[in-house]
């Protein structure tokens, strides 16, 4: 039966087993997906025993997203864009690393909440990996403005600097800016950055939202509650990011396998288990 497994650090608590066993056991693919737990210094001989064990490919999770980018010989346009690679499939003639996170946000975006993201204002917040993986296929949904607000300014610019070129072609307004200066009113906001798991407070201003607007944070579960509250106080509608989860994990499984699954079930069937799981 083909391999596959999620690397990471920690591992244990992702998500990707359940939703990757729910698609193939949809589609009647015949696969295993398991996973793989790598010392922070063995990232690379941790999935090259895995490929060389027979494995097909993998998902990889933080912190390692760089690395596995690092460690193929081939790259898709958006996982060069982003430098990093959320997955990899180890074809015989050299490994091939893409990264869907950011198509699957923007289809959660777009499907799943029913926001179309042409001509709108979008709010990128972050310029980690997260943030860095969202970006290109972010341009790609052609809003009219995006703007990439970081705590350190520079990241962002960096950022910036690095899709001038899709987002000149797409007639994408992108800019950098720090968190004060992010501006107002946008309709839709996106949380890439890593304040909720440090239980920081929110890192931009509510006039960042209108009544409204699409606020959706990267994480979800207990990380993603302040930034969900905050923003339905201010009238925004909160979103969390189990959807973008099971959206990126769908175009994985069309990489590995070449079919696309149904992801409402899924992500239904995925909200009903933590919800189950939840401390009362
Ligand atoms: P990831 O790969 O998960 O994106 P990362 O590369 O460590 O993780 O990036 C984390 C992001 O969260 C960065 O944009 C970081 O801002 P800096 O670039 O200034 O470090 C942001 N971040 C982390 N803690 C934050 C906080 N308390 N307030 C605002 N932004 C924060």
């Amino acid at each position: 039966m083909d391999r596959y497994a999620v690397a990471g650090n920690p591992v244990e608590h992702s998500q990707s087993p359940f939703i990757h066993a729910r698609f193939a056991q949809a589609t009647g693919e015949a696969m295993e997906y398991g996973r793989l737990w790598c010392p922070l210094d063995g990232f690379a001989q941790t999935v090259r025993d895995f490929a060389a064990s027979g494995a097909r490919g993998c998902n990889v999770t933080v912190p390692f997203k760089f690395d596995a980018y690092a460690l193929a010989l081939r790259h898709s346009e958006r996982a060069t864009l982003a430098q990093a690679a959320n997955v990899l499939r180890f074809d015989a003639a050299g490994w091939f690393a893409d990264n869907t996170d950011g198509a699957g946000l923007v289809r959660d975006i777009e499907a799943n909440a029913g926001v179309p993201l042409a001509g709108r204002r979008v709010l990128l917040i972050g310029a980690g990996g997260a943030a860095a993986g969202a970006l290109g296929p972010l341009i790609l949904a052609r809003p009219a403005e995006l703007v990439v607000a970081n705590r350190t300014l520079d990241k962002a610019a960096a950022l910036v600097a690095r899709h001038a070129t899709p987002a000149a072609s797409q007639a994408v307004a992108l800019r950098a800016a720090s968190l004060e200066d992010a501006g107002e009113s946008f309709d839709v906001v996106v949380n890439a950055t890593a304040s909720s798991l440090k239980g920081a407070p929110i890192p931009v201003a509510p006039r960042v939202l209108r009544p409204g607007t699409l606020a959706l944070d990267m994480m979800y579960g207990p990380p993603a509650r302040d930034f969900l509250d905050w923003a339905r106080a201010h009238g925004a509608t909160g979103r969390d990011g189990l959807g973008m989860l099971v959206e990126q994990a769908a175009e994985a499984f069309l990489l590995w396998r070449g079919v696309r699954p149904d992801t409402a079930p899924v992500l239904q069937a995925l909200r009903d288990k933590l919800a189950g799981e939840a401390p009362r």
